[in-house]
């Protein structure tokens, strides 16, 4: 039977790593044989500019009636003066918290080909493997209420509502205490319980859990700590688990710790196994349609899509090893481009993927 993957490309350098990914899927899919079917659909500004909104109901029906979505990036400048409800990254929101994503796995693994390109020593780097488990449907990025009100003496306040129940914590906590499991068996949950109630609740159900993993060491953080830590001594930790803003940030810290955010794939799973894969980078409209994005970070999560929810281990391996090879032949992007190697466009680094096969 074929797997249908629905391909959203999105905006700015969207459309440019997704072509270049799913070039590298169909040749896997030509050597292991993998039967895959490729639907493409509209997300973000895309979808605003043909629909009037960032993610129809329809489409996001048919996204759910895939075996996975692979996405680019949504949002930029075009965009920016919509109203906040349907601006590019609601569509974002919207197939999330649709599809109950609500665990998103971030790796961030340093390539020994581009240890020069860390901001980092060597010696503090070199090796880096973590995960990064932040939780996406809850927290304060979907809490109620929100918005700005004017108050009686005229003055805008603006206020967000940071909320988690026992059971939203309770699940992304399964879900890195058995990537810990997996791992290198060390968990560190990241919160805020000196100041935010909210993260009290999150350390006592994070506690609660703890004897049921006997073979993980459960430790805690707080956030601006762990913020030190990662760009102090990042080998420290093997899994982190945090709430849906700290991990947006910590991932993207941790994502240049690897060289370049472009190198940063992401999966964001259901319950059910069912999986969206993205970059954890955005559209970067600064450098769109020049051809100069870097696609690794995008064929690295098609490579976890087929992994986590297709059971195509042995073909995302293929394309991780394909990725280590041209990195091995000196090729780089951009942002990740060091003195002595060779500088490529983002068709050419997709290409040598595809070659290196
Ligand atoms: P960004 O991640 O798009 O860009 C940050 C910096 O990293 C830029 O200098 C960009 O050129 C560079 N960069 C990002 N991806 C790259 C790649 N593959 N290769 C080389 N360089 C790369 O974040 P920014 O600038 O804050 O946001 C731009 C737009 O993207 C906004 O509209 C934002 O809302 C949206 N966004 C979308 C996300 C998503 O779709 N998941 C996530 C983050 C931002
Ligand atoms: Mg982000």
């Amino acid at each position: 039977m074929s797997k249908k993957i629905m391909i959203l490309p999105g905006d700015g350098i969207g459309p440019e790593i997704v072509e270049q990914a799913v070039a590298v899927l169909k040749v896997a899919d030509e050597k292991f044989g993998l039967n895959l079917e490729f639907t493409e659909g509209l997300i973000g500004g895309a979808s605003i500019d043909a629909h009037g909104e960032p993610l129809t109901d329809a489409e996001l029906k048919n996204a759910g009636e895939c075996d996975a979505v692979l996405l680019g990036a949504v949002g930029g400048p075009k965009w920016d003066t919509l109203d906040r409800a349907i601006r590019p990254e609601k569509g974002l929101l919207k197939i999330r918290s649709g599809l109950g994503l609500y665990a998103n796995l971030r790796p961030a693994i340093l390539y020994p080909q581009l240890a020069e390109a860390s901001s980092l020593k060597p010696e503090v780097v070199s090796g880096l493997d973590i995960l990064i488990v932040r939780e996406l449907t809850g927290g304060i990025y979907f809490g109620e209420p929100r918005g700005i009100k004017t108050l009686e003496n005229g003055e805008k306040q603006g206020y967000n509502t940071y909320v988690y129940k026992e059971s939203e914590i309770e699940r992304i906590a399964r879900t890195a205490f058995e990537a810990a499991q997996k791992r290198g068996g060390k968990l560190c949950s990241v919160d805020k319980a000196n100041v935010l109630d909210v993260t009290v609740l999150w350390r006592e159900v994070l506690d609660r859990l703890a004897p049921e993993y006997p073979d993980v060491e459960l430790s805690h953080m707080y956030v601006d700590n762990a913020a030190m830590q990662l760009v102090r001594a990042p080998k420290q930790f093997d899994v982190m688990v945090t709430g849906n803003m700290f991990g947006d940030i910590l991932s993207d810290a941790a994502a240049m710790l690897t060289g370049s955010i472009g190198m940063l794939p992401s999966a964001s799973m259901n319950e059910s196994g069912f999986g969206l894969y993205e970059p954890c980078h955005g559209s970067a409209p600064d450098i769109a349609g020049q051809g100069v994005a870097n696609p690794l970070a995008t064929i690295l999560s098609a490579a976890m899509m087929l992994r986590y929810s297709l059971d195509m281990g042995e073909a995302a391996a293929a394309i991780e090893a394909a990725v280590s090879k041209v990195l091995d032949q000196g090729l780089r992007t951009a942002d990740i481009y060091t003195e002595g190697s060779k500088k490529v466009s983002t068709a050419e680094m997709g290409a040598a993927v595809v070659a290196a096969f």
